[in-house]
């Protein structure tokens, strides 16, 4: 029942007793786990972002029903250069596969960050906070900084942004693929360095990092992950792909010139990245794999992968394909989801203001 689940959490996620200050009553209202993810509009997604990130929003949605909080980061996705209908279409298409995938914005929120403007709000307040040392030691920004010769200032801050999108909802779990783990342990440092010397408002957020497929590798360069905009059309499989796209894109896979079906990221990484992309997808044993392979060729494994990854994404795809004929319901279900954030959100940056000495109306 609620209640039994309400203890459980709180035994997880002690509430301070006795003399309950506003603070107190404040945090009371996160003893219970809230989760809270977001995802770029970038592009097309891919099955890493599905394995690494979605499935794990379907999933926590109905763990923790109707306290998940998920979110289409359009603000993250200026900080590269951009097409302005390009990001428009992209915002659809991101909302749309989430709703595809499982995510139903009757039971969890689901809105797009730009229509809450107190991402926009708490992020300032915490820039005053987080340190250039600090952004300038992260390895997202390094990557995607490199060897361009302008680099917007959005770019450098993009992870302060992220902090606050966490923050703001005082959320507890990140449910996130193992490249967000550093943006996480920085939420954790600016969070922590706000309540030292403002007092507590937020709680310090944990990654929920899937043990498996939390970095599905490039098909075509398996030493790199997946990726939006660095991988190319072969590299990468998309949950838009139909399922001729996703067999022949599993035959080009680069594998190595042995033939064992062996799990050695290190030696082997095309093929441990195909037994990995098969464990997230039929839900079997790296080891159980192994041994169902010995013997087989790499021709028999790429085409089981291409049949697992059609028979999870072919209900999806066709779902997308639907919601994305009615975009009035698209944009009503965004303000929806936003509206309800806001409820939850409003109070958090207007407490964050009165505690760093803003005066506020
Ligand atoms: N290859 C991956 N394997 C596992 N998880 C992944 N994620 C991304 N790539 C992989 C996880 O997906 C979530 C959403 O990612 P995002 O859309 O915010 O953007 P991203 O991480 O920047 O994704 P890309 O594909 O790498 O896009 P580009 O290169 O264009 O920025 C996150 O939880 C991420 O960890």
């Amino acid at each position: 029942s609620a209640t039994d689940f309400f203890s459980a959490m709180t035994s997880v996620f002690p509430i301070r007793a006795t003399h309950a200050t506003s603070k107190d009553r404040a945090l009371r209202s996160v003893a219970m786990t809230r989760v809270f993810s977001g995802i770029q509009p970038t592009g097309q997604k891919h099955i890493g972002n599905y394995l690494g990130a979605i499935r794990h929003y379907v999933r926590d949605q109905e763990r923790f029903g109707g306290e998940s909080i998920f979110c289409v980061v359009d603000l993250h996705s200026m900080t590269q250069p951009h097409e302005p209908d390009v990001l428009r279409e992209n915002t659809f298409g991101t909302f749309a596969i989430l709703m595809a995938a499982g995510l139903d914005p009757d039971r969890c929120i689901l809105f797009v960050q730009s229509h809450v403007r107190e991402h926009s709000e708490l992020a300032w307040l915490l820039n005053c906070v987080a340190t250039i040392g600090e952004l300038s030691r992260m390895t997202q920004f390094k990557d995607k900084s490199a060897g361009r010769e302008s680099v917007s200032v959005g770019l450098f801050d993009y992870p302060v942004l992220q902090a606050a999108d966490i923050v703001l909802y005082r959320a507890n779990q990140v449910p996130v693929g193992d490249d967000q783990r550093q943006h996480i342990e920085l939420t954790r440092d600016i969070a922590g360095r706000f309540n030292q010397r403002f007092g507590d408002c937020f709680p310090l957020p944990e990654p929920s990092i899937a043990a498996s497929a939390a970095r599905i590798k490039d098909l075509q360069e398996p030493s790199r992950m997946m990726s939006t905009s660095r991988s190319t059309d072969d590299g990468k499989v998309l949950m838009v792909d139909d399922a001729a796209a996703i067999r022949k894109k599993l035959k080009r896979a680069v594998t190595d010139s042995d033939s064992e079906v062996r799990y050695d990221p290190e030696s082997k990484p095309g093929v441990s990245n195909l037994l990995e992309i098969l464990h997230g997808y039929a839900d079997v044993g790296i080891a159980e794999l192994e041994q169902r392979y010995a013997g087989a060729g790499y021709g028999q494994l790429k085409g089981d992968v291409a049949e697992a990854i059609v028979a999870t994404n072919e209900p999806i795809r066709e779902r997308y394909l639907e919601l994305m004929r009615d975009r009035d319901a698209l944009a009503a279900a965004m303000a929806r989801g936003a509206e309800r954030a806001r409820v939850i959100a409003a109070p958090v940056v207007a407490e964050a203001k009165a505690l760093m000495g803003l005066v506020t109306g």
